[in-house]
C-alpha cells in the first residue's frame, strides 16, 4: 500500500479559500511592491505568494516573477489571475518555502515574502533557503505580523489561538518572525550580517465592501487559523462568544465606521535583507 503523508501546513492553507481575504489587500499590496525598485527583467521570487496579490504587481512592472506556495488551490488561482491580465511574465509552481531545493543557487535579484514564507515551518531552513536562491547583491524583503501587536491581524491570530487547541511540542508560532531578535538569528545563521537586515513599522488596509461583522464572517468562512478557532470554539459551545469577541475588535478598529465598508489598518514589521 502507499503511503502518503499529509503535511500539516499544505492542509491547514488548502482547507480555507485565501483569495477572499486577499481581495480586501489588493490596495496595499500595489503601493508595497511600487515602493521597491522593481525594473524590468527582474528576477523576482515571489514565495507564499497566494492567489498573486504581490506577484502580479511585480509582473506589471515587467519583471519575471515566479510565484511559490505551499496550497494547490492558491497557485491555480494565481495562474488565472494572472492569464486573465495577459502576465504571460508571471508563472507560478507548488513549493515549500522551508525547502526550495527545485530552484538553484543565485537565481533572484529580489525574493518578496508579505506575510507568506512567516507562515513556513522550519524558520531557520527559510531564512537559509531564501538567502541560498538570491544573487548576492540581490534583496529580500519580508513582511510580517508582529506578535502582540493591538492592530487588526496580530489580534484575530491572538484570539483565534485562544480558542484552538495547544499547538504541537516544538511549533514555533509564525508571530516569531514579527520579532527583530529572531529574524537576526534567522539570518545570521544563514550567513548574513545585522548591519545588512533592516526593519521598517509599516501599516496595510484591509478593505472590505460590507460592514465589519459580514468581514468577520469571511475569516470565519474562509481563513484557515479563524476556521480552526470555530471549529474549536464550537466544541466547547463557545462559538457566539468568539463571534462577538472579532466582531467587537473589527467594529473598534474600522476606521470608516458610518459608511457601508469597512477599512481597518494593520501594522507589519517590514524586513529588508541586502544580500
Ligand atoms: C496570509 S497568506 C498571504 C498570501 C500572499 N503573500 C498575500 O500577500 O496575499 C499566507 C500564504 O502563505 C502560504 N504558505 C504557508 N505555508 C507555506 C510554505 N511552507 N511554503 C510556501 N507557502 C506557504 C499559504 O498557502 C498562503 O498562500
Amino acid at each position: 500500500m502507499v503511503q502518503t503523508t499529509i503535511n500539516p501546513n499544505k492542509a491547514l492553507w488548502e482547507k480555507g479559500d485565501f483569495t477572499r481575504i486577499a481581495a480586501t489587500m489588493r490596495g496595499s499590496a500595489d503601493a508595497l511592491i511600487n515602493s521597491l525598485g522593481i525594473r524590468r527583467g527582474m528576477k523576482v521570487l515571489d514565495l507564499g505568494c497566494g492567489d498573486g496579490t504581490t506577484a502580479l504587481p511585480e509582473g506589471r512592472l515587467g519583471a519575471d516573477v515566479l510565484g511559490v506556495d505551499i496550497a494547490a488551490n492558491l497557485v491555480e488561482a494565481a495562474r488565472q489571475r494572472a492569464t486573465a491580465e495577459g502576465l504571460s511574465n508571471c508563472r507560478f509552481e507548488e513549493g515549500d518555502a522551508s525547502n526550495l531545493e527545485r530552484l538553484a543557487d543565485k537565481s533572484f535579484d529580489l525574493v518578496v515574502s508579505i506575510f507568506g514564507a512567516m507562515f513556513a515551518p522550519r524558520p531557520f531552513d527559510v531564512a537559509k533557503e531564501m538567502v541560498r536562491v538570491t544573487k548576492p547583491g540581490g534583496r529580500i524583503v519580508m513582511g510580517n505580523w508582529i506578535p502582540n501587536d493591538p492592530t487588526l491581524v496580530a489580534q484575530i491570530l491572538k484570539i483565534s489561538s485562544a480558542y484552538s487547541p495547544p499547538p504541537p511540542e516544538g511549533f514555533v508560532s509564525p508571530m516569531t518572525w514579527g520579532i527583530e531578535s529572531h529574524v537576526e538569528e534567522r539570518f545570521g545563521k544563514a550567513g548574513i550580517t545585522r548591519e545588512k537586515i533592516s526593519f521598517l513599522r509599516d501599516t496595510y488596509m484591509f478593505d472590505f465592501p460590507g460592514r465589519p461583522a459580514a468581514f468577520v464572517r469571511e475569516f470565519r468562512t474562509y481563513y484557515p487559523p479563524t476556521m480552526n478557532a470555530f471549529e474549536a470554539a464550537a466544541k466547547n459551545g463557545r462559538e457566539g462568544e468568539l463571534q462577538k469577541e472579532l466582531e467587537n475588535l473589527f467594529e473598534a478598529q474600522n476606521t470608516t465606521p458610518n459608511g457601508d465598508g469597512t477599512t481597518i489598518p494593520a501594522t507589519f514589521l517590514r524586513v529588508t535583507v541586502s544580500v
